[in-house]
């Protein structure tokens, strides 16, 4: 037996607002799209804005519906918009906020388990890492340099 260590590497900010200028777009597209969240069930309202080498940027929110789990979250609604409309492009960053009574206002959007395995394997489809921007709603953000960093000993990925 040997006892082993996983570390996860990312950058914290006060803000959003601290970031360069095209995260701080990435951000209020971001916000932009969580005003189409369909979320009558949770009222938990979520964005999803995805930058594209090309420089578009792809946004989607959560979609809820009566029979709960045909729901879909809104990183999984951008990213496979992605796949479907852009499948030669390479996604850059996504960047994911919320808004909403679910999570209190310090605690971090982190992406459910499913969207991280639709994160990484968009990761490993263009076999280039991307950044994640998970923000709180009182503003505190987490930069991560790639998918990997939020699923680590992932199903389907050698250790
Ligand atoms: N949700 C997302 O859209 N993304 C996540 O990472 C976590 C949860 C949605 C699913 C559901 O519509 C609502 O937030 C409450 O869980």
């Amino acid at each position: 037996m040997m006892d082993q260590k996983i570390t996860i590497n990312y950058q914290r900010f006060q803000h959003w607002k601290e970031l360069g200028e095209s995260e701080v777009k990435l951000v209020e597209k971001a916000y932009e799209i969580c005003g189409t969240a369909y979320a009558p069930y949770s009222k938990f309202h979520v964005g999803a804005a995805v930058l594209l080498s090309n420089g578009e940027i792809v946004t989607g929110s959560n979609q809820e519906n009566i029979a709960y789990p045909s729901g879909l979250c809104a990183e999984r609604v951008a990213l496979f918009y992605v796949g479907a409309n852009y499948p030669d492009e390479t996604v850059t960053t996504i960047c994911v906020v919320a808004k909403g009574d679910l999570l209190p206002l310090d605690k971090i959007l982190s992406p459910c388990g499913g969207c991280r395995q639709v994160m990484l394997e968009t990761e490993m489809r263009q076999k280039t890492p991307y950044k994640v921007i998970l923000v709180s709603q009182n503003g505190v953000t987490l930069i991560f340099n790639s998918a990997e960093e939020l699923l680590p000993l992932a199903f389907g990925v050698e250790a």
